[in-house]
Parts: C-alpha cells; sequence; structure tokens
C-alpha cells in the first residue's frame, strides 16, 4: 500500500499487544502508549534531513551531521492523541505541539471540531499528526484538512491502529499524507469501532467510560 507504513519493531509489537490486553490498566496503558510513540517517531523521522557541521571534541575538530533547520510541528487529536505527545517530545524536545479537538459524533460517527490551537508558522513546518486510532478515518482527515487549510504541505499521520476502511478514508482525499501505524486491523464493527483493536483509546488513556 502506497504510503503506509506498518512498523514492525519486535519491541512496538510486543508492547502493542500489551496496550490491547483489556487487563492492562491505565497506568500501565499510558505508559505503554508513550514508550510505542517514542519507538514510532524513531522510525517516522528516518528521512528527516541533515546538514554537515563541525564541532570540536576534547581531541580536535570533528566532521558531524546534525539536522538541518527543518521545523517539526506535532498535532494531537484531542484527547487520545494527548498519550503520545510525550513520547515525540522525549526525542525531539524542540517541537512545537499544536492541539486539534474532534470527538465521532457517536450516531454519525463525523468528527465534530471543538477547539484548535496551532503554531503561527505552521505552513512551514513538518507536521506530525497523533491519534492512537484511525477508525473510519473521519477524524484523521478533519486534522489533515484543517491543517491543510493553514498552508500545510509535509504532512504525516501516526497512529498505533488502522482500519483498512481508515486508511481508505484518510487517503481518499490525502493521498499524499504518509500513515504510520503498528498494526492494521481487520474491520471496524456496527459502532465504528475497531476489531479487535483495544477498545476506547481515549477512556483506557484517562480512565473515564
Ligand atoms: C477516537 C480516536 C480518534 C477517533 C477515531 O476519538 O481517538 O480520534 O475516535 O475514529 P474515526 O477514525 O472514525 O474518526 P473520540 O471521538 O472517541 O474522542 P476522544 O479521543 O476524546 O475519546
Ligand atoms: N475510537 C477508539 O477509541 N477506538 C476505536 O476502536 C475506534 C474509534
Amino acid at each position: 500500500m502506497e504510503n503506509v507504513f506498518v512498523l514492525d519493531h519486535p519491541l512496538i509489537q510486543h508492547k502493542l499487544a500489551l496496550i490491547r490486553d483489556e487487563n492492562t490498566g491505565a497506568k500501565e496503558f499510558r505508559e505503554l502508549v508513550e514508550e510505542v510513540a517514542v519507538l514510532m517517531a524513531y522510525e517516522a523521522t528516518r528521512n528527516m534531513p541533515l546538514e554537515e557541521s563541525e564541532v570540536k571534541t576534547p581531541i580536535g575538530p570533528a566532521k558531524v551531521r546534525m539536522l538541518s533547520g527543518k521545523k517539526l510541528g506535532i498535532v494531537p487529536i484531542l484527547r487520545a492523541g494527548l498519550g503520545m505527545v510525550d513520547g515525540l517530545l522525549k526525542l525531539i524536545p524542540t517541537a512545537k505541539v499544536g492541539h486539534i479537538g474532534l470527538y465521532r459524533d457517536p450516531e454519525t460517527l463525523l468528527p465534530v471540531e471543538y477547539y484548535c490551537k496551532l503554531p503561527s508558522d505552521v505552513s512551514e513546518r513538518e507536521l506530525i499528526i497523533l491519534d492512537p486510532m484511525l477508525a473510519t478515518g473521519g477524524s484523521a482527515a478533519k486534522a489533515v484538512e484543517i491543517l491543510k487549510e493553514k498552508g500545510a504541505t509535509n504532512i504525516k499521520l501516526m497512529c498505533l491502529i488502522a482500519a483498512p476502511e481508515g486508511i481508505h478514508g484518510v487517503h481518499k482525499d490525502h493521498p499524499d499524507v504518509q500513515i504510520y501505524t503498528a498494526a492494521i486491523d481487520e474491520k471496524l464493527n456496527s459502532h465504528g469501532y475497531i476489531v479487535p483493536g483495544l477498545g476506547d483509546a481515549g477512556d483506557r488513556l484517562f480512565g473515564t467510560k
């Protein structure tokens, strides 16, 4: 599948198995989601541009390669995307964080926007949208649309679990968006939940129901 990257590193897969387990409580769930986000960020940033530079070691000058000035922005979709933010900031502490608040209407399954606060220079940044669940794809596609309206052109999406419907839902209007996921599950159930998935990511992260 074009522009879809399934990250099958053993550590990611092991931690995802624990995340899926219904017996995993909120504290451990949060820790695991953050850990997987760190590992996924490592893969998703593989192509970041480097530039030649020089530093002085205690022994002498060394030619080195450092990240070129490319600015990064991470954009969690509230609420569940918040669980992945600290993982990315651990690796890229200078990234700016924008927030997009969307909830899925339980009847129509369509996203409803309730909040948006983005870095002012969002159009100049390479952006990574964070949301653990890509179900119908409505929320992620809406987030991409909001970012493109603000001039963003370089957008990736990072999720833990994607349904085939969600991948299609994003790529039908936004084939340019690279999707990084730890798994592609079987399907959606009649309530729009990913099967087998992990349940409701927001509720499991924050202990609500
Ligand atoms: C969940 C999830 C995604 C969305 C995925 O959020 O975190 O944002 O559903 O579904 P979709 O691909 O069909 O749009 P939810 O609406 O439950 O809000 P929450 O994160 O505040 O719990
Ligand atoms: N949102 C979730 O949190 N889980 C799903 O399976 C689908 C949407």
